[in-house]
């Protein structure tokens, strides 16, 4: 309790204290003297007080997620804080510090220790009239503290560095069942070449990035998915299943490029509308074209006895857009 009362009283001290400027011989000076100006510091010390405000209920709005126009409340507090700090600056320019201008001949080189004197000087005496120098500098500082934090603050959204194990989890796990929108299963039989589908993961949220799948049937002999990936793990009966999420930016691939014009498409691919990113399923989602920056992940699959399509497994790599450090990891089977 005493701490606290202690921490008040030096408070109240700080903020109501003024010191006195120790001024120099005015025959000595170069800034010419002039009065203290209460009003104006107090204007700069309120000024640099709504600036940290303002940030940091752009960092509180950024927080909560939930508010509604939340991109507006962004934009308003985070103007309003570049918007107060540049009043608090205007006020300091115009108020607290003497300003002139010179025009003078650009000095020569040896003129210059002299001049680097007088800079100080002037520097110096410019701060003489301020009577609450402290105070003004932490009023300073927090609000260039706090407007800072905002501005990293988005950066959060990137992801997290250290813990990314929640990236790597979907909802296929081994003997799930392929689902169409209504929850019909699908039928390895059912399933033609020159259409893709898209199925769902039975009785999961279908809302999570790594639900939704692309199903496509090609002929086995056209498969080059690699030694690591058996066929008949990976690609029964013909039949590839991949994310339906680029890995670009995150859009839902809606385009299947077949059938094809031989010469210039030589192959089936799936195609995301956004920035036209290319994969391949025959070879195990590789990029032919775009700026996604690596393969779509794929799912392994089996054929159940009724002749249904299940998951064998997760991913064979994170879903989604890629991060830092994406491919340091895999998915759990
Ligand atoms: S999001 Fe698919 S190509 Fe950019």
């Amino acid at each position: 309790m005493t701490k606290f009362k202690d921490w008040l009283v030096a408070g109240a001290v700080l903020l109501l204290s003024k010191t006195h400027p120790s001024r120099r011989d005015d025959e000595q000076r170069i800034v010419p003297d002039a009065p203290p100006d209460p009003r104006a510091e107090t204007w700069v010390l309120a000024l640099f007080g709504l600036a940290s405000l303002a940030a940091v209920g752009f960092i509180v709005v950024y927080a909560l997620d939930r508010l509604s126009h939340q991109t507006q409340w962004l934009g308003v507090t985070l103007g309003l804080a570049l918007a107060f700090l540049a009043a608090a600056c205007t006020v300091i320019g115009k108020r607290l510090v003497a300003t002139e201008e010179l025009a003078e001949d650009y000095p020569q080189p040896d003129d210059h220790v002299g001049d680097q004197e007088a800079v100080v000087e002037i520097v110096e005496e410019s701060g003489d009239r301020l009577s609450r120098k402290r105070l003004l500098k932490l009023g300073g500082a927090a609000a260039g503290g706090s407007l800072g934090l905002a501005l990293l603050t988005p950066a959060v959204s990137l992801g997290p560095v250290f813990d990314m194990s929640r990236f790597y989890g979907t909802p296929w796990t081994r003997g799930r069942r392929l689902v169409d929108e209504r929850g019909r299963p699908y039928r390895a039989d059912g399933i033609e070449e020159a259409v893709f589908y898209t199925a769902y993961p039975e009785g999961a949220d279908r809302e999570t990035i790594g639900a939704p799948v692309l199903v496509v049937r090609l002929k086995p002999a056209a498969l080059h998915l690699g030694s690591h990936k058996p066929v008949a793990e990976w690609a029964p009966q013909g039949i590839l299943a991949y994310s339906k999420i680029c890995t670009h930016a995150g859009c839902a691939i809606a385009l299947y490029r077949k059938p094809t014009f031989p010469v210039t498409e030589p192959r089936p691919a799936f195609v995301c509308p956004c920035h036209y990113s290319t994969f391949d399923p025959a070879t195990g989602g590789t990029v032919l074209f775009g700026p996604a920056g690596r393969p779509l992940p794929q799912l392994p699959l089996l054929v159940d006895p009724r002749g249904q399509l299940r998951a064998r497994g997760n991913f064979d790599q994170p879903v989604g857009p890629s991060w830092w450090g994406v491919r340091m990891e895999k998915p759990n089977p």
